[in-house]
């Protein structure tokens, strides 16, 4: 009998048909592309990461999460209520509630896991849930959850504060007083760049009885004059009850938080699954996370430039303007999307082009984002680059 390696790949046809024709025509749709380099040696500009303020790669960030490696291991070994709180986790969570101008704070793994388990872990069947039509799909599966729970769940028009207000009233109208009514938005729009309307949003609120839920994944570190957010930046920082966060964006790190009143922390500490059922994030990352809060506060150069290449970016290109650093652009069918953007990348530019179904049909674009990493002469390369490529 050969004892010789075994070959791979190995054929399986575990999966039954039909679901296995499925299967296969979902995987031709994306593919994941790994970087294949280090940091310091990056594949192509980047124009298409998160990392705002320049900060993943930042010698900092690697020596406090080395640091915290010796010190609380590389594991948390536990949920957070079991073993996996160190004195890291807690002072993040005072840093960043100091931070965001809130109470409290409780860390959640990702993004995506604080908003699909947080929504569902606040309401009942008898309440009701109100969503931006363009929020992130994290916010849209949190609503879903919600409602196999029992509450109503009302999408309102992208921005639209009448619409939202007349749901709001038609759902209190049929409803018993004690119906809690949750509103949830983001506070940037992850594949549009623009922004919500935070005062109005508060205000409405705040008459109509209802709370409200921000998600400043890509706002916090970057908006506002200590980059604590959308909040800050439209002067509404301590009025929003629940102000979700992530860590693994502007700040470099990982992870995710909910700002808000002690009590409200409580409640998620006692209820909500993903925060109760699962690991609690590595020492290494909260330790990078803390040199990040320090960093985004202290260097408020780095989101003033990243703000700046986004604002000369869609001057260049005849845009509107908004307040973040992500730069959409429309081109069209998903097919042109992918042409454009591998063009650009053949030229140097790290450029994804983004398709149904994180946005509508019919709505393919390019994201382009900007950070405190890029150079002046490389925003001028991708703009002449840019034109060359993308119709008026
Ligand atoms: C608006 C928004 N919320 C939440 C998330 C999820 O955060 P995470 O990547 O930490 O899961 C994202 C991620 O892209 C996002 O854009």
């Amino acid at each position: 009998m050969s004892c010789g390696p075994r070959r791979f790949p190995v054929p399986l046809d575990h999966i039954p048909h039909p679901w296995r024709e499925r299967f296969e025509r979902a995987a031709t749709e994306r593919r994941l592309r790994s970087r294949n380099r280090t940091i310091g040696e990056p594949r192509g500009i980047d124009f298409c990461s998160n990392d705002y303020l320049g900060l993943r790669g930042d010698s900092r960030l690697a020596e406090a999460s080395s640091r915290a490696a010796q010190a609380w291991g590389c594991g948390s070994g536990g949920a957070r209520l079991l073993r996996g709180t160190t004195p890291l986790h807690d002072e993040l969570e005072r840093e960043l509630a100091a931070w965001k101008g809130m109470e409290s704070c409780l860390l959640f793994n990702t993004g995506f896991q604080c908003n699909t388990t947080v929504i569902p872990s606040l309401v009942r069947p008898g309440d009701a849930v109100f969503s931006d039509a363009l929020n992130h799909a994290s916010l849209v599966d949190g609503c879903r959850v919600a409602k196999s729970r029992g509450a109503d769940l009302s999408i309102f028009h992208h921005l639209d504060l009448k619409d939202l207000e007349a749901r709001l009233r038609h759902w209190r109208s049929q409803t018993p007083d004690e119906g809690l009514a949750l509103v949830a938005t983001d506070a940037i729009f992850s594949m549009d760049g623009d922004a919500a309307d935070l005062p109005g949003l508060v205000e409405l609120c705040e008459r109509h009885q209802a709370l409200l839920m921000v998600d400043e994944a890509h706002a916090s570190g970057l908006l506002g004059t200590t980059g604590a957010g959308l909040a800050e930046l439209q002067q509404v920082k301590g009025r929003i009850p629940i102000l979700m966060g992530t860590l693994g964006k502007a700040l470099g790190s990982f992870g995710a938080f909910v700002a808000c009143e002690q009590i409200l922390r409580e409640e998620l500490l006692n209820t909500c699954r993903g925060f109760i059922f699962s690991t609690a994030l590595p020492p290494p990352s909260v330790g990078a996370s803390l040199a990040a809060l320090r960093i985004a506060q202290s260097e408020r150069w780095r989101s003033a430039k990243a703000l700046a290449q986004a604002a000369s970016l869609r001057e260049a290109l005849g845009l509107p303007e908004a307040t973040s650093a992500i730069v959409p652009i429309q081109i069209g069918t998903d097919a042109e999307a992918v042409t454009v953007a591998l063009a650009l990348q053949e030229q140097g530019f790290d450029v994804r082009p983004i398709r149904p179904p994180t946005v509508p049909e019919g709505t393919a674009r390019l994201r382009i984002t900007t950070g405190a990493h890029l150079e002046e002469h490389q925003l001028e390369a991708l703009i002449r680059a840019l034109k060359g490529q993308v119709r008026p």
